[in-house]
């Protein structure tokens, strides 16, 4: 017997596969090139792990075998150009399948999250610097992470020219003139406005040890 359309079973399916509670606390770390973002997230990692906290490094785009290979395409110089819009649409399908198999899953156990780069940088890079437009670069990644937003966002501030003096300028979006750059730390600082309730500015010039005792300045407060 037909039940009609709306007695078809859809059998619960949901592309974020059990959302359940999230228990854990998701930190990310943002900032324009040669911030030393990565630095401060394995300092930081290793800072709360001394204090007994199970901590889920992550970096972006990547941290599973199919963002991987997405981050080949996005960061090669040899893939060209690609259509703004398309770069967005790959960092957006990166970050699902980390949110989904990575992510999700260690905040379920209650873990800690640090994450090296997350969603502002596609509204950063992709909305601003490459004209995809703010609006539309968000609801593309609330829908790629079923809507996850950080519980802390540090950006780690320095001048554009000071960190691109620190990087090699290997990778397809590192090689972007100054003007993108500065567009992108332009952007950032709408973004701090914009979530002034879970992002906070950090001073990233000086040495790492200085600059981590800033960060932890602000996550000892939330992280007991
Ligand atoms: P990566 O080698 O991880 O550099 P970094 O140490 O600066 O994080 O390269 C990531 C590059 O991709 C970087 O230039 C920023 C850019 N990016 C975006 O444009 N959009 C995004 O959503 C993400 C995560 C990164």
């Amino acid at each position: 017997m037909d039940d009609g359309i709306l007695g078809i079973s859809t059998g619960g399916l949901s592309p974020f596969k059990g959302t359940g509670e999230l228990k854990g606390t998701l930190i990310s770390l943002e900032g324009c090139e040669g911030s030393g973002k990565s630095t401060q997230a394995e300092m930081l990692k290793g800072y709360l792990e001394e204090r007994g906290k199970t901590v889920t490094l992550v970096r972006e785009p990547g941290g599973t075998d199919a963002g991987e290979r997405i981050r080949e395409i996005l960061l090669d110089p040899q893939t060209g150009e690609l259509a703004p819009i398309a770069e967005a649409l790959l960092f957006a399908a990166a970050r699902a399948q980390l949110v989904r198999d990575v992510i999700r899953p260690a905040l379920r156990e209650g873990n800690i999250v640090v994450a090296d780069r997350y969603t502002d940088s596609s509204l950063a890079y992709q909305g601003v610097a490459r004209g995809c437009g703010l609006e539309a670069v968000k609801n593309l990644n609330d829908w790629a992470t079923g809507d996850l937003e950080p519980n802390l966002t540090v950006f780690l501030d320095m001048s554009v020219k000071d960190g691109l003096a620190r990087v090699r300028g290997e990778d397809r979006i590192e090689q972007e003139e100054l003007a993108f750059h500065e567009n992108v730390r332009y952007a950032y600082s709408m973004l701090i406005r914009i979530f002034s309730y879970r992002m906070v500015v950090v001073d990233a010039r000086g040495g790492p040890e200085d600059v981590h005792d800033r960060v932890i300045s602000h996550i000892s407060r939330m992280v007991v």
